[in-house]
């Protein structure tokens, strides 16, 4: 199939850095509401997502995911770094280089696809260095413009909102030049990006979309799990009735409770049906394999 006639998917960038260099108020002011006060303690838990329309380019939208910068949140780091098109690095211009920086230096290395942006923050502070920061990234490896390389940074207070258009157009250049393009129609594919148990839901997932669409009634597969999809909304509560490829969509309706990262796809429920007796079969068989061995 010829891809370039497909239509463009709003690029996923994830926002990953360091505990408290200002990732979730950076995304706030961004799109104007007020998540990092009501975190409790101010440490985001979860990986947040919401679509943010870029100024003065009609239609155009970005998908955007919050990370936690906690050292025990690792493993979400790794999967938000592996469903994203871009990376933005937030590094906080008075504490430099940390160990989740540099945790997320390495996640981008490994990864060839993914686009990196370096966002040095808090530029506002009276302690800012912002050159000891980015002499620091260069010497971990990040090729920056400013070394002759080919990243770019820009300097931001996610606090007053300074830089923060010259972010989203470094984002969109970037994205441009990647020209991400997915399947509106048909099957599923997308990731877990968390899942959990809810009151009255009972199992309940958020979900990225890659390419073709969701609906309710739709069938579902993840795992060892399925779904006919009862209720889908925005990440913020408000009901949706068709998700498309670089929404983030919290979907109810699961057997059991999918895994956090595991890839999701759909199909007609027969499909579904049958693609989840091969996997229990494939399991089975791999447990007697094992039995075979010990
Ligand atoms: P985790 O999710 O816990 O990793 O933190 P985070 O990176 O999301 O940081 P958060 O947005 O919670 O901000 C941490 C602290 O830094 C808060 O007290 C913010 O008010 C403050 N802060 C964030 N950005 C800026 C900034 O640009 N300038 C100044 N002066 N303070 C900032
Ligand atoms: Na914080
Ligand atoms: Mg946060």
């Amino acid at each position: 199939a010829d891809k370039s006639k497909l239509p463009s998917r709003p690029p996923v960038v994830t926002i990953m850095g360091h505990v408290d260099h200002g990732k979730t108020t950076l995304l706030d002011t961004l799109r104007s509401a007020s998540v990092a006060k009501g975190e409790a303690g101010g440490i985001t838990q979860h990986i947040g997502a919401f679509s943010v329309p870029v100024k003065g380019e009609a239609d155009k939208t970005i998908t955007f995911l919050d990370t936690p910068g906690h050292a025990a949140f690792s493993a979400m780091r790794a999967r938000g770094a592996g469903v994203t098109d871009i990376v933005v690095l937030v590094v906080a211009a008075d504490d430099g280089v940390m160990p989740q920086t540099k945790e997320v230096v390495e996640l981008v290395k490994k990864d060839d696809n993914v686009g990196l942006v370096v966002a040095i923050n808090k530029v506002d502070k009276a302690g800012a260095d912002v050159d000891k920061v980015e002499k620091a990234l260069f010497a971990e490896g990040i090729q920056l413009e400013a070394f002759g390389g080919d990243v770019p940074s820009v300097h931001v207070s996610g606090l007053t909102g300074k830089g923060l258009d010259q972010l989203v157009e470094t984002i969109s250049l970037i994205s441009e030049m990647q020209d991400v393009r997915a399947e509106r129609e048909g099957p599923l594919h997308g990731y877990v990006l968390e899942s959990k148990m809810q009151k009255g839901l009972g199992a309940v997932a958020t979900v990225l979309l890659l390419r073709g669409a969701l609906a309710t009634g739709n069938h579902l597969i993840c795992g060892s799990t399925q779904a006919k999809v009862r209720l889908l909304t925005s990440p913020t509560g408000q009901s949706v009735k068709k998700a498309l490829p670089g929404d983030a969509v919290v979907v109810s309706g699961w057997k059991e409770l999918p895994g956090a990262g595991d890839e999701v796809l759909s199909g007609t429920e027969a499909q579904v049906k049958k693609a989840l007796a091969n996997r229990i079969r494939k399991a089975e068989i791999e447990a007697t394999l094992q039995d075979v061995d010990a």
